[in-house]
């Protein structure tokens, strides 16, 4: 039997398919590289010295799809990772995002069906939340009032997931809800390379520390938090790829569900507390100045992480110092060449 993988190239699915292949799944890949780069399978391989069926196609294409399941009759479960993920872009072009994001996953899960393969993985994230109802987020907290289209792109596919598995209960689904996922591969071989400059902390804090950029903007200092600045659950990715490995050991028990948990660590980080955390574990400086808030963002948001650990028994291990060493580490490497 088979995973296939959309998105495998990308951030969060090349660390996931590494895991996939440690533990020892056989996988196959979708991806275009429209926000990611061919090298990446080779670094898999070194990593894992196993080889995976990689197919270079737009998950849009439903010929291309058919044939990837005509071709792989063995195929049991889906992860669905591919998809637009820039928040300040899904605002300039919704468009593309709605397209891109929702009718990709319809063709998918329409693919899907007339193959017979039901069980499958979704990427959330904590943005469907909006502004959270209670801290830490508890997977029942209410969902909606997202301000972007790529936050409503997601709330949606949920939305499509929640219809279809209540018109069929063959499907079994997880729904898995993402909070801040940084650092990378402790091999320094993959890691996040935004395309331009960042929009994320993380990817602006190790540029500014290679001196890529000259100093981080810190958006706002006047939120209800302890030092003004906002607050997040900062994940390593790592950690959060292995969530994966537990969502199908899930879905491959006897009883069919849609299930939905939080991958977080359960504690919340303040822009202040990763510039003195990356400071302390790298041993580099991090220039930054107090700039006016980023529309749109919300002072706190941390997981409740409970249910995932209680159901799947899957939890993060990795240490804040874990995730700035590992995402400094790949940064170095990339310099290096
Ligand atoms: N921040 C800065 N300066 C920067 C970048 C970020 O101060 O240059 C701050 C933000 O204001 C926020 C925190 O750092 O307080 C984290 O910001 P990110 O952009 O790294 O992450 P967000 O929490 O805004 O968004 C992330 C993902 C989204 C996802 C969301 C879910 O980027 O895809 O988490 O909660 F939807």
């Amino acid at each position: 039997m088979s995973v296939l993988v959309t998105g495998g190239t990308g951030y969060i699915g090349s660390h996931t398919i590494v895991e996939l292949l440690n533990a020892g799944e056989k996988v196959i890949i979708i991806d275009n590289f429209s926000n990611s780069k061919p090298e990446v399978l080779d670094k898999i391989k070194e990593i894992t010295k196993k080889n995976v069926v990689f197919y270079k196609i737009n998950y849009l294409d439903e010929k291309e799809m058919q044939k990837v399941f005509e071709e792989n009759p063995d195929i049991e479960v889906v992860i669905n990772f591919a998809g637009f993920k820039a928040v300040g872009e899904s605002v300039q072009k919704p468009l593309e995002y709605y397209h891109n994001n929702v009718t990709g996953a319809l063709i998918l899960l329409q693919m899907m069906k007339k193959y017979h393969v039901k069980k499958f993985v979704f990427s959330s994230s904590a943005t469907v939340y909006g502004e959270p109802e209670k801290i830490p987020l508890t997977e029942d907290c209410k969902v909606g009032g997202t301000t972007n289209p790529y936050g409503t792109s997601k709330l949606m596919i949920e939305q499509i997931l929640q219809d279809l598995y209540h018109s069929d209960s063959s499907w079994d689904i997880c729904i898995l809800r993402y909070f801040n996922p940084v650092g990378s591969h402790e091999s320094g071989l993959l890691g996040e390379e935004p395309q331009g400059i960042p929009n994320n902390l993380m990817p602006y804090i190790v540029r500014v520390a290679s001196g890529t950029l000259k100093e981080l903007s810190v958006f706002g200092n006047d939120y209800p938090t302890p030092d003004g600045t906002g607050v997040r659950d900062y994940i390593h990715v790592v950690d959060l790829a292995k969530g994966h490995l537990k969502a199908i050991e899930k879905l491959r028990k006897e009883e069919k569900g849609l299930y939905i948990y939080n991958l977080g660590t359960g504690t919340g980080y303040s822009v202040l507390d990763m510039v003195k955390a990356f400071e302390r574990a790298t041993n580099r400086k991090v220039p930054y100045k107090i700039v006016e808030r980023r529309p749109g963002d919300i002072a706190t948001c941390y997981a409740d992480p409970t249910k995932a650990y209680e159901e799947l028994g899957w939890r993060a291990e990795k240490t804040l110092e874990d995730m700035c060493q590992d995402a400094w580490r790949y940064i170095e490497k990339q310099t290096e060449k």
